[in-house]
């Protein structure tokens, strides 16, 4: 390890299950690790931040067959596809070091023979599930863990469910599990130990059913086929095998683990505070040294949720307020480990309050004055007064309480010291009148002062909001031309002597303020302009054709030379067409809903010309129109295929 390297840190985020596009609930957790992983940067720890996708289960396999699609160009497609996964990482700023899917080969390889070592070990055993299934979850349950008989994390109905499986043994572990809870710091915040103690463990730990057979798309078990193994226990293992726990791909295991900090919604700290310690447990590995279960943010009172519609969209809303007033307002106003309730207005006023009037008019107010009283030029020298004084020792103090509620996890809290420290430098521009000591010649050197020490609040603010909102911090140590090494944790005493020397330039300003009600009349246009229509299509045909018989179907370019209503049928167009034999052609086709027969006419169309004629109200149709068909928003709609001018009647299509 190098001198100034203060050790390592690993952290995790949970791994995104990809059924549909992440929403703001998502990126919550995820800024929040990636805020903790930059302070530990910025303290000089070598760390190693994971983030991922958890892409098994049940729920992936049916989504994909809706789809149409197999379920790894499913996942594939919302993890790498336009504003997937990584797209989203990229634009929150999200600098995670590693990226795991579960898909990965050396991964799945690694599940295998994780779930081999425990069945070997005895702590995995074949049995038979009788039980409760909620399928959204992909949980199983007791019939004593339901609320009224439904699912107890969504609330949704169960099925019965019985089937041959294999089983962890969870029971053996559970006085373990529940001293390391009780008697030790693992899980955070407290609160949540009582839950898991109360609802989970006191009430008796059963044996964890950990294998499916009612699906494939998961890790299969080697040794029993048909098997596939339960996806919390492939998701969970993810944190071990991105540092190459069972495999070769990575070699970091030894350095990084125990991780250092789990963070997980507080939906799934059963998971990371039972299970997880127990699996560990069983194969006699270090435990992680913390799991921390942050709250819910919810819309309108309710968790969000992609079922329930009430999603709110981080690019709509990065692409409007910019990405760091987002990552700032997310940590700034909810403490981590509480629900708070997301709305447009709250984050609107987040921005005005904060980040335009604190932080965006001090910074503004202070290179406009050192730009119209010294050229922007703050040279040595200088006069102090008392309360220049007070203004550091405030900033000694809101660096070791930040440094504290960081270590704690208490973004929102370690960002109150800083606002205390830029509330009072704003007092401190109140309180020292600079457009009166401008006045004078002999109130120069102090005027001097004055600046130098606003320079300096604001460039150590800088560093503590470094973690928050990185491009907003460089922003600022620009305008005051704050050199590379003056940007660092090493450099955030404050220090505004006589012999500092400042070259600040004007700049744009940082946050402009919002016109609350202007801002939500352009948010509801833009989020009604970007909820994309559901589309859905016809499942795939699961029956092959052979090629031959493929090829016996005639399809032919033909051209619309007349097109008239059926009397008395509201489905059916007449065409006669141009097929190139000389000889014009009769189709009927029930289109009459989506097409006025006259914008018909001229048409070049596509026909399948070699159907035995059929008769329909009396008339005789000889073919079929190719179109496509799908549903949108649940309205049925039709294209009819209509292909170049250019292509002559009668031309052969394959
Ligand atoms: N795949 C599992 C995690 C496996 S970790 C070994 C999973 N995935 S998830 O996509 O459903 O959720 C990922 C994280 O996002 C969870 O920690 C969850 O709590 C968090 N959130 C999802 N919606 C949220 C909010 N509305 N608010 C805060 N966090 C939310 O669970």
């Amino acid at each position: 390890m190098c001198e100034k390297c203060k050790g390592k840190y690993y952290i995790t985020t949970p791994i995104y299950y990809p059924s549909a596009n992440l929403h703001i609930g998502h990126a919550y957790c995820t800024v929040a690790t990636d805020t903790m992983a930059r302070y530990k940067r910025l303290q000089g720890y070598d760390v190693l931040f994971l983030t991922g996708t958890d892409e098994h289960g049940q729920k992936i396999e049916d989504k994909a067959k809706e789809a149409g699609v197999t379920p790894q160009q499913f996942v594939d497609n919302i993890v790498e596809g336009e504003k997937g996964v990584l797209d989203l990482w990229k634009l929150m700023n999200i600098s995670y070091d590693r990226f795991i899917r579960t898909t990965d080969d050396y991964h799945v390889a690694a599940i295998q023979k994780i779930f081999k070592k425990m069945y070997d070990n005895g702590d995995i055993y074949k049995g038979t599930y009788k039980g409760k299934y909620c399928k959204p979850c992909e949980s199983f349950w007791t019939e004593s863990q339901l609320v009224d008989g439904k699912c107890p994390d969504c609330g949704r109905e169960v099925q019965d469910a019985e089937e041959e499986a294999y089983f962890f043994r969870l029971s053996k572990y559970a006085d373990r599990v529940q001293d390391l809870l009780e008697n030790t710091d693992f899980l955070e915040p407290r609160s949540r130990v009582n839950e898991m103690v109360n609802n989970f463990i006191k009430p008796g730990l059963e044996d964890l059913c950990v294998s499916r057979t009612s699906f494939t798309w998961g890790v299969p078990v080697d040794f029993d086929p048909g098997h596939v193994v339960y996806v919390w226990i492939d998701a969970l293992f993810n944190y071990m095998t991105a540092l190459g726990f069972e495999n070769d791909k990575y070699d970091n295991l030894e350095k990084f683990w125990p991780a250092d900090v789990h963070f997980v919604g507080k939906e799934i700290v059963r998971f990371h505070s039972i299970i997880w310690p127990a699996m560990l447990m069983s194969l006699d590995l270090p435990l992680p040294k913390k799991v921390y279960g942050h709250g819910w943010l919810n819309f309108n009172g309710e968790k969000m949720s992609k079922s329930r519609g009430n999603v709110v969209d981080p690019y709509l809303l990065s692409e409007r307020f910019g990405v760091d007033a987002l990552r700032f307002f997310l940590l700034r106003t909810f403490p981590f480990g509480s629900d708070g309730n997301f709305t447009n207005e709250l984050l609107m006023g987040t921005i005005n309050t904060d980040l335009a009037n604190t932080l965006g008019n001090l910074v503004s107010r202070t290179v406009a004055m050192n730009q119209k009283y010294f050229a922007g030029s703050l040279t040595e020298g200088g006069e102090s007064a008392p309360i220049d004084a007070e203004l550091k020792a405030l900033a000694a103090e809101v660096f070791a309480a930040y440094e504290q509620k960081m270590d704690k996890f208490q973004f929102s809290a370690a960002l109150n010291e800083v606002f205390r420290l830029l509330d009072r430098a704003n007092k401190y521009i109140d309180e020292t009148t600079p457009w009166i000591l401008a006045k004078t010649e002999e109130s120069k050197p102090r005027l001097l002062t004055v600046m130098k020490n606003l320079c300096e609040c604001i460039r150590v603010s800088a560093i503590l909001l470094l973690p928050f909102m990185p491009e907003t911090s460089e922003k600022i140590f620009d305008l005051l031309n704050v050199p590379a090494n003056a940007r660092t944790w090493e450099a955030s005493c404050y220090c505004a002597d006589e012999a500092a020397v400042w070259n600040t330039v004007v700049g744009a300003p940082l946050f402009p303020r919002l016109d609350v009600e202007k801002e939500l009349a352009a948010l509801e246009e833009l989020s009604k302009a970007n909820q994309k229509p559901a589309v859905e299509i016809e499942p795939y045909a699961e029956e092959n054709v052979d090629f031959d018989t493929f090829c016996k179907s005639d399809f032919r370019a033909v051209k619309v030379k007349d097109c008239q209503n059926v009397k008395k049928s509201n489905k059916l167009l007449q065409f006669t067409l141009d097929d190139g034999t000389g000889t014009d052609r009769q189709i009927l086709s029930g289109i009459a809903m989506y097409y006025k027969p006259e914008d018909l006419i001229g048409k070049t169309l596509v026909a399948i010309t070699n159907l035995p004629p059929r008769k329909m109200m009396g008339r005789e149709s000889c073919g079929m129109l190719l179109s496509a068909v799908h549903t949108v928003n649940g309205e049925e709609k039709l294209n009819l295929i209509m292909i170049d001018d250019a292509i002559p009647a009668g031309a052969k299509l394959c």
